[in-house]
């Protein structure tokens, strides 16, 4: 098994790719953190993952507030004492036209997608220090990298999250802390429920080459290279899965 024993994080592991890497990092062997704001949602994923014959528990935790943000920690560090790997999924969008869009609408995107990240890296990062060893995955977006009409905030907090990954990978590689991003392209989860609207499905899948849209899974196996030992050399890095959307 490739995270045998190590202890994972996942923020926003209730649904969609946090919910499908946590499944598959607990059949590799990890002891899934799942960290998610919904409880019910959260608690699901855990039971599935028991059933499978994995270990788990679930924190109640919103990424975007600096206590439960310390209590997801600590509560990690109470239960398996270490955090070997934090993968930094939990993420929101809102749809309006860039002049539509309210100054509530830009610090509700960002505060989860962007302040999140920097909150949860924070508390983390001085555990990984003391163990000599850790791996970060943030799931940034192609919206971090190329435009989308409606979705501004989305964007920034995304280009955000791909330089903060560069930036703290910097700081933070003499420690052998391996910090990688993974930028999606249109996934089915919960986010994208537009996509049971006939006419758009046909639109993301006309923008995307490869002859079907992406699942949890296509993120989680990616995610699941950039956690493990196989990937130690490779650090501050975007990786895109988008099925070709970002190279026409
Ligand atoms: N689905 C896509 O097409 C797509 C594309 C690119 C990037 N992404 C990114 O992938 C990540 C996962 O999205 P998804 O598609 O699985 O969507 P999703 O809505 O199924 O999952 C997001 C999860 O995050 C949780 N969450 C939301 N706000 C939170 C908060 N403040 N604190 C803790 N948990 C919170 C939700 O409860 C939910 O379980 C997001 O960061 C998203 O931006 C998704």
């Amino acid at each position: 098994m490739r995270l045998q024993n190590k202890v994972a994080i996942i923020t926003g592991a209730g649904s969609g790719i946090g919910k499908a890497t946590a499944l598959l990092f607990a059949k590799e062997g990890a002891k899934v953190v799942v960290a998610n704001r919904r409880e019910d949602k959260g608690q699901a994923t855990v039971e599935e993952i028991k059933k499978q014959g994995g270990e788990a528990f679930f924190v109640k935790t919103d990424v975007s507030i600096w206590e439960d943000v310390s209590n997801m920690v600590e509560k990690t560090i109470e239960k398996y004492g270490k955090i070997d790997i934090l993968i930094n999924n939990a993420g929101v969008v809102r749809f309006s036209p860039f002049d539509k869009t309210t100054e509530e609408d830009w610090n509700y995107i960002l505060n989860i997608n962007l302040k999140g990240v920097f909150y949860t890296i924070k508390k983390t990062i001085p555990y990984m220090i003391n163990q000599g060893k850790g791996k970060i995955v943030n799931i940034a977006s192609i919206a971090g990298l190329v435009g989308f009409e409606q979705i501004g905030p989305y964007c920034a907090s995304k280009g955000g999250v791909i330089a903060l990954t560069r930036q703290a990978a910097l700081e933070y590689a003499k420690n052998k802390i391996n910090i990688n991003c993974i930028a999606p392209g249109v996934i089915r989860t919960e986010m994208t429920g537009m996509l049971e609207d006939k006419q758009q499905l046909m639109f993301y899948q006309s923008q995307t080459p490869y002859p079907r849209l992406g699942e949890g899974d296509d993120i989680g196996y990616l995610a699941l290279y950039l956690a493990s030992d196989e990937s130690d050399f490779v650090t501050g890095q975007t990786f895109v899965a988008d099925g070709g959307w970002t190279i026409k």
